[in-house]
């Protein structure tokens, strides 16, 4: 029997609702097939974005989007997508497959699509390629309302009246592919490029993203944060809101990645174990934020996360296109239960990607559509967005196939809302194992309890063929006690428990 103790009354800090975004990089069939096909396209579209997707997306509700990249970021020149279409530049996409990019998906198009799914916009600069004008002409043509040249090309461009850009990346993998900088010369280059990165509305913050560290990459944090922070730049509001982190899950290493279907229990425990280090690089890369902020001001901004396997047998090697399985909802139910419990500092993710890309919520081929198991975990984890954390522990066993991967068999997290109502979510990790949980809540009288429950062993997938072989399902065996609560979670499941 599992002992997990929660305590309301003890609130622990907010879930920032950003915690549930998602990223789109013009990357394989993301953004265009996965979401803009184009105002003519015999798939049901509202000006080029497609409804099914969109709707599956406004159900989950995405807090905010990342664009246009990744790598794509630092290559991209945002006048060329800009316009008349049939005037736009075609370029190459270099880093993705090397197909032609004909920006037909731009500032606009971007905007249009977070209108449609009412979220929040985070762009990417271009550090790596652009220069220090051209990232401040794009924040102007994006924000300003007023007379000046880009406002005018703006409206000139058919778009009179401003939009909000919330988050602004100052460049991405710096480090890498956005200009393989060593850190201090980033730093300084952040320092430099952020001063341009204008707030043009009163009142409205453009919140400034630096380019944080690859996975364990200790020193990148170090030498950037003191770089950042030196020669009398001390903390200051809006000078950096936030530091960024990358970290994908590869189960057989960055050069083999896995097959994203095919895995034994071996390679199950592996990839859950990669997946629960995410605990770790927030824990010590915070130990370093704190240092220079202390009072936690600077989110710690993991923008890029998720599984990474090797691409599905017969497709474009450079679009990054996997299935999703069982295993991947494990993954992102782990992973967003460490992000719950570490919202003091962690302030935004993006799943990468979200359609078609990586650990995606969405597949599509042609005018078909799955949600695949890691979109039904975050339907279900929604009612954890702007709630707020309160302390909870649990009992857990160690279990694994190889002594190097083992894990706990539960991990877990729970909010309460705005209206008072108590959401937990709970993993199970194992393969094959149920495990009995008795759930203390301390001074709280339960009204009322519901659960749903994705489970399904642990190669199950949608499919276009079979696309509800996982879904979300009602899970009533939850029993009220005199303390609590008591359950029977299956073996490989993903459970939000709502207790009013
Ligand atoms: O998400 C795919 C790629 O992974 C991104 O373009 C890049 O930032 C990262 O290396």
């Amino acid at each position: 029997m599992a002992k997990l103790v929660i305590n309301p009354n003890k609130k622990v800090s907010k879930i920032n609702k950003e915690i549930y975004g998602h990223f789109s990089e013009h990357l394989g069939r993301c953004i265009y097939e996965g979401i803009y096909v184009g105002e003519d396209s015999p798939i049901e579209n509202v000006n080029g974005m497609r409804c099914d997707v969109v709707e599956a997306l406004k159900e989950i509700k995405v807090p905010v989007l990342r664009w246009p990249g990744g790598c794509f970021a630092d290559e991209y020149h945002w006048k060329d997508g800009i316009g008349p279409k049939e005037g736009r530049k075609k370029m190459i996409n270099t880093h993705w497959g090397g197909v032609v990019e004909d920006n037909s998906f731009g500032t606009h198009e971007f905007f249009e699509l977070c209108e449609q799914l009412g979220c929040e916009t985070y762009i990417n600069g271009n550090l790596g390629s652009g220069t220090v004008q051209e990232m401040s002409e794009w924040v102007e043509y994006m924000t300003f309302d007023g007379v000046s040249p880009m406002a005018e090309l703006r409206a000139k461009n058919g778009h009179e009246k401003p939009w909000k850009v919330d988050f602004f990346g100052v460049g991405n993998e710096n480090w890498g592919c956005g200009g393989n900088m060593n850190p201090d010369f980033y730093a300084n280059e952040y320092r430099r490029y952020q001063t341009y990165v204008r707030d043009y509305k009163a009142g409205e913050h453009v919140e400034k993203i630096c380019c944080g560290a690859n996975v364990d990459d200790y020193e990148w944090t170090k030498e950037v944060l003191a770089t950042c922070f030196n020669h009398s730049q001390p903390f200051q509001h809006g000078f950096m809101d936030g530091l960024s982190l990358h970290y994908y899950v590869h189960p057989e290493g960055w050069d083999i990645k896995g097959s994203a279907t095919d895995f034994d229990e071996n390679v199950w425990y592996k990839t859950l174990n990669k997946a629960l280090y995410m605990e770790e690089l927030i824990k010590r890369h915070g130990v370093i934020m704190d240092e220079y902020d202390p009072e936690k001001k600077i989110g710690m901004i993991v923008d890029e996360w998720g599984t990474w396997y090797t691409c599905e047998p017969g497709t474009n090697p450079g679009f990054l296109y996997q299935q999703n399985t069982m295993r991947d909802a494990l993954v992102a139910g782990i992973t967003l239960n460490i992000f719950n419990k570490h919202s003091d500092r962690v302030k935004m993710a993006n799943l990468a990607q979200m359609v078609n890309v990586l650990q995606s919520v969405l597949l599509t081929e042609g005018d078909k559509m799955v949600k695949t198991p890691t979109y039904h975990v975050f339907n279900m984890y929604k009612y954890h967005q702007d709630a707020t954390l309160v302390e909870s522990s649990i009992e857990t066993e160690t279990i694994g196939t190889q002594e190097e991967y083992q894990v706990p068999n539960l991990t877990e997290s729970v909010s309460v809302d705005e209206n008072g109502v108590l959401h937990l979510t709970i993993t199970n990790l194992s393969v094959s194992e149920s495990y009995e949980v008795d759930a203390a809540i301390l001074d709280r009288e339960i009204k009322e309890v519901k659960g749903e429950i994705v489970t399904e062993e642990m190669h199950a997938k949608n499919t276009f063929e079979e696309a509800d072989k996982v879904c979300v399902k009602e899970f009533s065996d939850v029993q009220i006690t005199e303390k609590g609560l008591k359950f029977t979670i299956p073996a490989c499941s993903v459970l939000h428990v709502t207790v009013k």
